[in-house]
């Protein structure tokens, strides 16, 4: 029996977690959920949007699921996602981004890592207003952080068999913040030869991966870029619904979609649980629970595959349960 932290989160967040935790049941996998609420109606009861009880479960059971939890734009609390990455220093975002059987695009050869810094440029959270009519917010990339960034993606690309791995920023512009960031690639590189470093602008990368997506392979960026392209990643292989992440730090690791909260959708039984449940499976292989992770794989693979039962931001018309319901019977 495994005891992992569970982050039901808000928006579609608790319907996608009913949906997945179900069909890890029935897969066969035993876990006790240490069930933990965070966002804005616990920032209501609780006078925080992220309680410390948060932080300890993660640090208690070193590996989470969690679904999305809503920001506020422009005020508010802090981003509770943010701020969890920066407690636990969960420095690397891992988002892979592959064609889906099933999922038509325009494309039928992504197959991308994202490799996103998580700790700090503009993420810092460092702004302040300056008067009415202006504001400032701080980009702060350090050598540890980058030479740390660079290191996982370098691993990462060596244990999963990749060729080429691309530092991606825009140093013509930032000289000193992405400057560093890029000469501590160029160092760090310099220990794998056997892996095709290129440097790439950011803006150059967008407009190369709507056309030629195949080009690229493992992506290592600052947060902010890495942020915006992964969304544009998850895009190219059939969108937020199914576009998987995980945050891992040195002792802990916390598994959650890419997507948000999606409060658009919420109730209305129309969340896709895919992103999530691939969240899962990823999380499932980390704990060892290999052929356990396997088998919920193939059957959403085949359900997918097969195209006749899936939610409307695939194309389909069946409900978030049906979907459910589908997977479970192709275990
Ligand atoms: P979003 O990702 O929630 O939604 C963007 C669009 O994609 C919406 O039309 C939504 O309906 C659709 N979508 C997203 N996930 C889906 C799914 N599983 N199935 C079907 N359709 C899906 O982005 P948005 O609207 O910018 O953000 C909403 C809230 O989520 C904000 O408060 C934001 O801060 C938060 N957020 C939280 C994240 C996290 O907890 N890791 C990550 C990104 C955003």
């Amino acid at each position: 029996m495994h005891r992992l932290t569970l982050i039901p989160g808000d928006g579609i967040g608790p319907e996608i977690t009913a949906a997945v935790t179900k069909i890890i049941k029935s897969a066969g996998v035993e876990i006790d959920w240490d069930v933990q609420s965070a966002g804005a109606d616990v920032a209501e009861k609780e006078g925080t949007p992220l309680p410390q009880r948060v932080i300890e479960s993660i640090q208690k059971n070193k590996v989470a699921l969690k679904a999305p939890v809503t920001t506020p734009i422009g005020k508010g609390f802090r981003s509770v996602n943010v701020a969890l990455r920066k407690e636990l220093d969960l420095y690397a975002n891992i988002r892979p981004c592959k064609n889906i059987k099933g999922i038509k695009t325009p494309f039928n050869n992504v197959d991308i890592v994202v490799v996103r810094e998580n700790t700090e440029d503009l993420y810092a959270g460092i702004e302040k207003k300056i008067d009415d009519n202006s504001a400032e917010s701080i980009k702060i990339i350090t050598r540890k952080a980058s030479e740390r960034i660079f290191e996982y993606g370098f691993e990462y690309a060596l244990k999963n068999n990749r060729k080429t791995l691309h530092a991606v920023t825009k140093a013509n512009i930032c000289k000193l913040t992405d400057g560093l960031f890029l000469e501590c690639g160029r160092n760090v590189a310099k220990k794998y030869p056997m892996i095709d470093f290129k440097e790439i602008l950011v803006d150059n990368l967008c407009m190369q991966l709507v056309q030629h997506p195949e080009k690229f392979d493992v992506l290592v960026l600052p947060n902010l870029y890495g942020d915006i392209v992964s969304d544009l990643t998850a895009g190219l292989i059939g969108g937020l619904g199914v576009a998987q992440g995980a945050n891992i730090g040195s002792d802990c690791a916390v598994f959650e979609p890419v997507h948000g909260s999606a409060p658009d959708i919420k109730g209305q039984n129309k969340a896709n649980p895919t992103a999530l449940l691939l969240c899962a499976v990823n999380m499932l292989n980390y704990i060892g629970e290999r052929e356990k992770a396997a088998k919920i794989e193939n059957a959403l693979m085949k359900v997918l595959g097969q195209g006749a039962v899936l939610t409307p931001d695939l194309g389909g018309n069946a409900g978030t349960n049906e979907f459910t319901d589908e997977i479970i019977k192709n275990l």
